[in-house]
């Protein structure tokens, strides 16, 4: 399944780069899979689908702070956004 299409990356190559990261005992990020494939996020899109794919796979990832620029840069360009209850629904099920 693609997940990034300006990079055209899928979930195989996020979960085959998440296994060469080294991490040791901090949390894997997006941007560190963006660069661990070459590439870095362009239009920004995938992101959330990333930490999702990496959450699913069990990885230990750093979700983004709904406070942050990026999560209220989300917020403003997709209108009628669930971003911030995704975010924080990703987090309830991080802490366990
Ligand atoms: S879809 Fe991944 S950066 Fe645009």
């Amino acid at each position: 399944m693609i997940v990034c299409s300006c990079n055209v990356f899928g979930d195989r190559d996020i979960l085959q780069a998440a296994d060469r990261i080294e991490y040791d005992g901090r949390k894997l990020t997006a941007l560190a899979v963006y660069a661990e494939l070459g590439c870095r996020p362009r239009c920004g899109c995938c992101r959330l689908m990333i930490e999702s794919v990496l959450m699913g796979a069990g990885h230990n990832v750093a979700l983004p702070d709904p406070e942050k620029s990026d999560e209220l840069h989300i917020r403003r360009t997709i209108p009628g956004s669930s971003t911030l209850s995704y975010v924080q629904d990703m987090k309830r099920a991080a802490a366990g």
